[in-house]
C-alpha cells in the first residue's frame, strides 16, 4: 500500500502549482498551495500515509458528511422533506435552484443543504452551542482522537465574508425552511466547516462509511447499514457538486471534497482514503487531490465498479 501511495505522490508532484487556493475565505487564501498529503486507513485498522500526512488543514465541506450523519440519525426519513438527495449540477454556493424549488436544497452537500442540516441540529438540541458541541464530539469519536478542534480564526474569517451563505440562509428562511436565527445557524455552520484535521485523522474518521455504519476498530455503531448506504450514494452523486459526474468517472468511489483542499473517498468493505492539496480546480475541488485519487484507483484497480 505504501508503495502505491509513494508512486502516486511522485506522479502528482509535478502538478503542484496548478489550480488556485480558495480566495473567498481570506484565511484560506493565505495557504501554501504546493502541499500534498495522502493517507489510507484499512477497516482492520492498518494505516499508511505519505507527504505532510500529520499536518492539519481546514476540512470545510467534508464536515457536511458528519453533520448529515447526525441529522439522519435524529430525523431519519423526515429529513428528506427539508433537503433532497438529487445532484444539483450547479456550483456549491449557487442560489438559482432554490428560488424555483421553494427553498428546498437539492442535497445536503451543497452549502444550502448543509445550512438546513445545521438548522435541524440546532432545533434538535434547542441550543446552537450544543449542536456544534455534538458535531465536534461526533468527529472526535469517529477518529478516536479528542484533539480535533475548530479553528476560530478561519471561522471568523468566513463569517466576515460569507455573503453568499447569508443570502442562501435568508432565501430559505423566506420559504420557511430555516427555523432558527440566521446568525446562529451560520455561525454554527462556519464553525463546523472550520474544524482542522489531517489526512490520517480524516481517513480514520470515515471508516464507519466503509463498514455499514459501524466503526470497525471501536465496534461502535454510528448509523444504520441502510443510512450508511444512502450517505455513500449521495457522496457519489453529489459529493463534488457540479463535478460529481467527473469525479465518479475518474475515481469511481463515493467522495466528499472541501475548499480547504481535502477530499475523502470510501471503498466499501475495505478502506477510507483522504488526500490534501489546497489548490482547487474551477469547481472548488482539490485539483491534485482528485488526480491522486484517480491514479490510486487506476493503479490498484480498487473502485466500486
Ligand atoms: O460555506 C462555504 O463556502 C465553505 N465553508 C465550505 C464550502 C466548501 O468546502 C465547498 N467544497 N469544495
Amino acid at each position: 500500500m505504501l508503495a502505491v501511495l509513494n508512486e502516486v505522490q511522485q506522479e502528482v508532484t509535478p502538478l503542484l502549482g496548478q489550480g488556485t487556493v480558495a480566495q473567498y475565505i481570506p484565511e484560506l487564501a493565505k495557504v501554501d498551495p504546493n502541499q500534498f498529503a495522502m493517507a489510507v486507513t484499512l477497516t482492520n485498522g492498518e494505516s499508511f500515509g505519505v507527504g505532510s500526512f500529520e499536518k492539519p488543514f481546514s476540512i470545510q465541506s467534508i464536515s457536511k458528511v458528519f453533520s448529515y450523519t447526525l441529522a439522519l440519525r435524529y430525523y431519519q426519513d423526515d429529513l428528506f422533506k427539508r433537503v433532497w438527495r438529487e445532484p444539483s449540477g450547479d456550483p456549491f454556493n449557487s442560489l438559482v435552484q432554490l428560488e424555483y424549488e421553494d427553498g428546498i436544497p437539492r442535497n445536503p452537500f451543497i452549502n444550502a443543504g448543509a445550512i438546513v442540516v445545521c438548522d435541524s441540529l440546532i432545533s434538535h438540541f434547542a441550543d446552537p452551542k450544543k449542536a456544534l458541541h455534538d458535531i465536534m464530539i461526533f468527529i472526535r469519536e469517529c477518529c478516536d482522537d479528542h484533539s480535533i478542534a475548530v479553528n476560530h480564526t478561519v471561522a471568523e474569517s468566513e463569517m466576515q465574508c460569507g455573503f453568499r451563505n447569508l443570502a442562501l440562509a435568508n432565501l430559505m428562511k423566506g420559504f420557511g425552511n430555516i427555523d432558527n436565527d440566521i446568525d446562529q445557524v451560520l455561525q454554527t455552520y462556519f464553525q463546523q466547516c472550520s474544524a482542522d484535521m489531517n489526512v490520517s485523522q480524516l481517513s480514520r474518521s470515515m471508516l464507519y462509511l466503509a463498514n455499514d455504519g459501524v466503526d470497525p476498530i471501536s465496534g461502535k455503531t454510528f448509523i444504520s447499514e441502510a443510512q450508511a448506504k444512502r450517505i455513500n450514494s449521495i457522496m457519489l452523486t453529489c459529493g463534488h457538486y457540479d463535478a460529481s459526474g467527473d469525479f465518479a468517472f475518474r475515481v469511481g468511489l463515493p467522495g466528499k471534497s472541501g475548499v480547504g483542499g481535502g477530499i475523502v473517498a470510501i471503498v466499501p468493505g475495505e478502506m477510507s482514503i483522504a488526500v490534501y492539496s489546497p489548490a482547487l480546480n474551477n469547481n472548488g475541488n482539490s485539483l491534485v487531490g482528485t488526480k491522486a485519487l484517480e491514479l490510486f484507483t487506476s493503479k490498484t484497480g480498487i473502485s466500486i465498479f
